[in-house]
């Protein structure tokens, strides 16, 4: 005997489905059974994401979006809601993750990390949320990250946009509780991505991704799939008691 994850069929919308840690949500709840609208900025990614799913059989649909302008996210919601059906699983992924010393960021890259990762997250769910009112479920993951929990040397935009993002999650799970709508952060540590890639490229990260692995008390990189899972289990139907909470998913790295 098995507990089904849904009682009916769902439809996501995943943002930054193109790339990493996206690509593995969007794949993961395809494969628990829900069909996904991959969004990004980033057509030919999305629409590889998309084409992945539905060769393993799965229902996608590739959108073109840009979090940071409402009247796209708008145009995608409604392409969703006409091709897929109304949207009641959302995962708030899309971010970008500049570095800067703190007395040369300027106003521009300030606003950017903040439209895309903040006020991206809070319209996604103005636009969404109505629907999964009217259908009276709904689940919400917005992707964090543990520099919003411990800071981060360079990154007092990027960990400022993610700490506030937990905030909106914990505001919105108080106010739509009622509505059978959960909303949840998730912020991850150290996943091999093309993010984590680049900044280590960049020589972000110290001398590597590697040298990371003697202090992770698991003792290896967090992988994409690790935050699908987290994601798959916080959007089930039985996980309806969970909201409000911020799951972090990182090896031991950040303990709070
Ligand atoms: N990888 C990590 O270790 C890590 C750690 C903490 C938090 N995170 C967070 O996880 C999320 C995913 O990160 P990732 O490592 O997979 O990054 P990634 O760069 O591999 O993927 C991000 C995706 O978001 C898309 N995107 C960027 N700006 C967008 C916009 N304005 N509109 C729509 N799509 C946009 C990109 O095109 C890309 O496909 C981000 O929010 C990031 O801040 C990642």
């Amino acid at each position: 005997m098995s507990v089904p994850i849904w009682s009916q069929p769902r439809i996501a919308i995943v943002t930054g489905g193109g790339s990493g840690i996206g690509v593995a949500v969007s794949e993961r709840l395809a494969a628990d059974g829900a069909a996904v609208a991959v969004f990004d900025l980033d057509g030919e990614s999305a629409a590889a994401t998309a084409a992945g799913i539905e060769t393993a059989g799965g229902t996608a649909l590739a959108v073109v979006c840009d979090v940071a302008d409402r009247a796209a996210i708008e145009a995608g919601v409604a392409e969703t809601v006409e091709r897929l059906g109304r949207p009641t699983i959302l995962i708030n992924n899309a971010g970008i993750t500049p570095f800067g010393r703190f007395l040369e960021i300027s106003r521009e890259s300030f606003d950017q990390v903040i439209a895309v990762n903040l006020r991206g997250t809070f319209e996604f769910c103005q636009v969404v949320i109505p629907h999964m009112v009217e259908e009276g479920w709904g689940r919400i993951v917005n992707i964090s990250s543990s520099s919003a929990q411990t800071g981060n040397f360079g990154q007092t935009h990027y960990s400022a946009s993610k700490a506030a993002v937990i905030g909106l999650t914990k505001s919105l799970a108080k106010e739509f509780g009622r509505k059978g709508i959960t909303v949840n952060a998730v912020p991850p540590s150290f996943v091999e991505t093309p993010s984590l890639h680049r900044a280590a490229e960049a020589g972000q990260l110290g001398r590597g991704i590697e040298e990371h692995i003697p202090t992770t008390p698991v003792r290896r990189v967090g992988q994409p799939a690790d935050i699908a899972a987290a994601c798959a289990f916080l959007c089930r139907d039985d996980a309806g008691y969970i909201t409000g909470q911020v799951l972090g998913v990182n090896g031991g790295r950040v303990i709070v």
